[in-house]
């Protein structure tokens, strides 16, 4: 029998030695048992970091087949697909775990806000966050290009053309983004290289940095304790009890992708034709919210303007001064919950309402005919947006005297709302000409 005491190398023992003290450094070797709840964070940071290293292995797997110059591009793509032992499965394993990556990193970012866990000694983790979040749409935004059929080549077109509307650098930024005038050799350079040296290298620093700053942090936010039988100050060992848990949502998550990869292929449509437009034209679909956005506002403040001040919103929001500290329970408290469901079921009806009377009730002129479109498409909407949302703001925190903390989550929550409602609108209700449809008729 073993008597547990031999310590000689590659023997079970010093096997799990080795893999305590290495991962022991890492997580902590006891953790609270209410932060390891799985609805306390859905296991979605955790997710993220599976699939990117799914995304890694497999895009490793493919670039021995792949060829990026574009003459050669979709065949490589087609010989992977055809001839090669299980390069569909692999080509489908990428594709689905970075259009999920796009969806889990979004999640994740929701669950943090909305448990506060962004503000204190998690700000800096925020940013990096942040960070995070662009590595991945630049990764995903360059991978889509690489297989040069019709969708990827317009898709690209599409999204790149948006950037001339950045006031005096946007002729330059779409240049060096394109490598050129358009879309075409040196594009398959710069996007090739950007997907699969520079993102890659840049995810792997920042979610290092990310994990190591959620320790130094005390681990996850706690929720608030509470009187069920997980909601003591009990610690569990995180070998096996965390440990355990995290490795089973990793497994199911894989064989999630894997069945997904096997049941729908990654779409591959005919070979680029850059004499031929494919009518709509859509971005990438985490783009589509941004395009819809150009429908309805003047292209400066669609492209610049509003992304500019959305995107410097979610950078300010750690470091507002909020009048309690609370953090770790969902929508903070009762009315924040209350709050947050008001504020999506107002977005949920004034997206959709605002894009039908812009469609069919206001006039190509815009909101203010006679005035430049400048301002009758441009700063007339986007200052009533703006100033619709001060009310929404003013009313929360007057009226319903909701703390500072409530107010900003509310607020949060009708803006992601509304930007969602947009996205479907983009993806399943605009068909030819960009003209409202129904989805079975795009
Ligand atoms: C590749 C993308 C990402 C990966 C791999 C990742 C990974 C993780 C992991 C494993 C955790 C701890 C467990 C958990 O909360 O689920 C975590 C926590 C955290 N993440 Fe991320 N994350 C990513 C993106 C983001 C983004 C986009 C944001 C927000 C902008 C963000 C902000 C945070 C913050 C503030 C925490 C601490 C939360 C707390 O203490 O409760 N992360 N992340």
């Amino acid at each position: 029998m073993d008597s547990g005491t031999t310590t000689t190398p590659g023997t079970p023992q010093r096997n799990r030695f080795l893999a305590n003290s290495l991962l022991l450094h890492l997580r902590p070797a006891r953790v609270p048992l209410r932060a390891i709840r799985f609805t306390h964070t859905f296991g979605l940071g955790g997710m993220a970091m599976v699939l990117i290293l799914l995304l890694m292995g497999s895009g490793l797997l493919m670039g021995f087949v792949y060829d990026p110059a574009p003459e050669r591009a979709y065949r490589s793509i087609l010989v992977l697909q055809e001839d090669v032992l299980f390069g569909r499965l692999i080509r489908g394993i990428h594709y689905w775990s970075a259009n999920l990556l796009v969806i889990v990193a979004g999640l994740h970012l929701l669950r943090v806000f909305l448990t506060g866990a962004f503000h204190g000694p998690r700000r800096s983790n925020w940013l990096i966050g942040l960070g995070l979040l662009f590595s991945i749409l630049l990764s995903a935004f360059t991978g889509y290009l690489l297989p040069w059929d019709q969708l990827s080549y317009w898709a690209i077109t599409v999204s790149t053309e948006m950037l001339t509307y950045v006031p005096i650098a946007g002729e330059n930024l779409k240049y060096m983004i394109l490598g050129g005038e358009s879309v075409g050799p040196s594009t398959a350079v710069v996007f090739y290289t950007t997907h699969s040296t520079v993102v890659p290298i840049a995810l792997i620093l920042l979610m290092t940095w990310h994990i190591w700053r959620v320790r130094l942090a005390g681990g996850v936010v706690l929720p608030p304790a509470g009187d069920g039988p997980a909601d003591n100050d009990e610690y569990v060992p995180f070998i096996p009890d965390l440990l355990m848990r995290e490795v089973s949502v990793a497994l199911i998550l894989i064989a999630f992708i894997v069945v997904l990869a096997i049941v729908f292929s990654a779409p591959l449509g005919e070979p680029a034709n850059p004499g031929l437009s494919p009518n709509p034209a859509k971005a990438p679909w985490y783009f589509l919210g941004v395009q819809e956005l150009l429908l309805h506002f003047h292209p400066l403040f669609a492209v610049v303007v509003i992304p500019v001040v959305f995107i410097a919103a979610l950078v300010a929001v750690p470091f507002l001064r909020y009048e309690h500290d609370v953090a770790g329970d969902w929508f903070l408290t009762p009315r924040g919950k209350r709050l947050a469901a008001v504020a999506a079921i107002v977005g949920l009806v004034a997206a959709p309402l605002l894009v039908l009377v812009d469609e069919y009730a206001v006039g190509p002129e815009g909101w203010l005919p006679g005035m430049p479109p400048l301002i009758s498409q441009g700063a007339a909407p986007t200052i009533l947006t703006f100033v619709a949302l001060a009310a929404f703001y003013r009313y929360l925190r007057n009226r319903l005297s909701a703390s500072r903390n409530e107010t900003v989550q509310a607020l949060f929550v009708l803006l992601v709302t509304c930007f969602l409602v947009l996205t479907v609108i983009g993806i399943w209700f605009r068909g030819e000409g960009m003209a409202l449809v129904w989805p079975w008729q795009i």
